[in-house]
């Protein structure tokens, strides 16, 4: 194996080409539209074919630059990545020339810290960039640093890298986690799966994203399973196998079709979403007063027959799953401009996610943020078309869902944010019924 390459002391990530979207809102959308596989399922099924030799293979992987992001850091690292046909990868991780996951990966995406857990459990050593810097406070990794602790990791920290290394095979051991995080699960399993001994994980997230990994590493031979809700065990196996999997559908995705039929007053068929991952915002459907029929991969939506003022505000707060999803909160809060009287939203989870109710506002909606996790939404309220400016991905969505709705044109900088997590988002608008284009930002 050869050495760690040199680091980019001096590396500033590059901005993505500016592209910006110009929608003209006001035509209700109708039609049938795919929901796409789930991108936060779909990075850690790659990054866990790195725990065999033998060849992986994925199908309804969404083509977005998420993926093509976790593609390239594969690629980087010597693992051979086949693109065959839309949506489906195949990685042979027969052997690795690096064990480096540097600056540049994890500045593009945060997820890249995945690869912790598989490479350190089946190599024995890694380093790999801290993706928040040297930043404390938001989007710590602590947790899975710890998690690699528990199973027998040495990990030292300097100048922004992670130097990790098991000394012979980690070691299973009981993980406890101080609060629950869906990524620091989901490394200390893929670790684990090569440990030797067994292991359990708790409080373990619940996502269903985890649940479909957990799925490909029983084929892939691990032993693992969920023996609890919030409770996973791993025996460790010496090898694991090959296998195929086709990726769950993406719960966020479809959450934003169903936000984008209420507030144009549109009516849409979604195809190839799980309703059963969707509890929480079903629910909060059925209190909001808006009409959603859901039957196995089928879901209906028809607000063409809703008048200004049927729907209801209320009062929502994200938790971790069965919970609100905190990526749910932005389509929902442009829903609730919509709803009658006052919403209060508490984002649970992080302290960043609120700030683009800003951006929401320069579209007409009236909202108050009082802090970081809280805001309230007053509606029903008239949006007409505006500038704004998208800061991330979900966010960014949701500021299309808004201009969807809104009466003229609206003009969203950064539209690149939201192409790492949705596929195809402008023409699939379009196939609905939306005047949508993308295009290089003239700001
Ligand atoms: C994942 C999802 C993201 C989603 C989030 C919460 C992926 C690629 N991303 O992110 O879309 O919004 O779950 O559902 O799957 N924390 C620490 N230390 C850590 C790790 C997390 O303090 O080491 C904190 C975070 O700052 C946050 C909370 O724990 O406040 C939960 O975060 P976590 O569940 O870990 O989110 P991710 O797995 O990063």
């Amino acid at each position: 194996m050869a050495d760690a390459r040199p680091f980019h002391w001096e590396y500033r990530p590059e901005p993505a080409a500016p592209e910006a979207f110009r929608i003209e809102g006001g035509a209700p959308l109708r039609g049938t539209v795919a929901v796409s596989g789930a991108k936060n399922a779909a990075l850690k099924l790659l990054a866990a074919a790195v725990l065999t030799g033998e060849r992986c293979r994925f199908e309804n992987v969404p083509e977005i630059e998420d993926v093509r992001v976790m593609v390239q850091v594969l690629t980087d690292l010597g693992v051979v990545v086949d693109h065959p046909a839309p949506g489906v990868y195949e990685v042979a991780a027969g052997d690795v020339d690096w064990l480096f996951i540097p600056l540049e990966a994890a500045a593009k995406m945060r997820a890249s810290f995945i690869l912790l857990g598989p490479l350190l459990t089946r190599f024995g050593r890694v380093i790999i960039s801290n993706p928040g810097g040297d930043r404390i406070g938001r989007r710590p990794v602590n947790l899975h640093v710890d998690a690699m602790r528990a199973l027998g990791a040495e990990i030292d920290y300097r100048n922004g890298y992670y130097y990790a290394q098991a000394p012979g095979r980690l070691r299973g051991g009981e993980i406890t986690f101080p609060q629950v995080t869906v990524m620091g699960t989901e490394n200390a399993m893929l670790a684990a799966c090569l440990a030797e001994g067994r292991t359990v994980i708790h409080p373990a997230a619940q996502e269903p994203e985890i649940d479909d990994l957990m799925a490909f590493l029983v084929k892939m031979g691990a032993e693992v399973a969920r023996t609890a809700p919030d409770t996973i065990e791993v025996h460790g196996q010496r090898r694991l196998r090959g296998a195929n999997h086709r990726v769950v559908p993406d719960r966020i995705e479809t959450g934003t079709f169903l936000v984008a039929a209420a507030v144009t007053g549109g009516k849409l068929t979604l195809e190839n979403a799980a309703c059963e991952h969707v509890g929480a915002l079903l629910d909060l459907f059925a209190r909001v007063g808006l009409p959603v029929r859901c039957e196995g991969t089928r879901m209906e939506v028809d607000a063409t027959g809703l008048r200004p003022g049927d729907l209801r505000g209320l009062d929502i707060e994200t938790a971790p799953y069965p919970g609100l999803a905190t990526d749910l909160q932005p389509p929902v809060c442009v829903l609730l401009t919509q709803a009658t009287g006052d919403s209060h939203v508490h984002e649970a989870i992080f302290e960043d996610r609120i700030e683009w109710l800003g951006e929401l506002r320069k579209l007409g909606a009236t909202v108050d943020i009082a802090d970081a996790h809280n805001a309230v939404i007053r509606g029903p309220a008239r949006l007409h078309g505006a500038e704004a400016s998208i800061g991330d991905l979900r966010a960014g969505a949701s500021l299309i869902l808004a201009a969807l709705a809104a009466e003229g044109t609206s003009l969203i900088h950064g539209a690149h944010h939201v192409h790492r997590g949705y596929e195809n988002i402008d023409r699939k608008f379009q196939q609905l019924g939306a005047t949508i284009t993308r295009s290089a930002d003239p700001a």
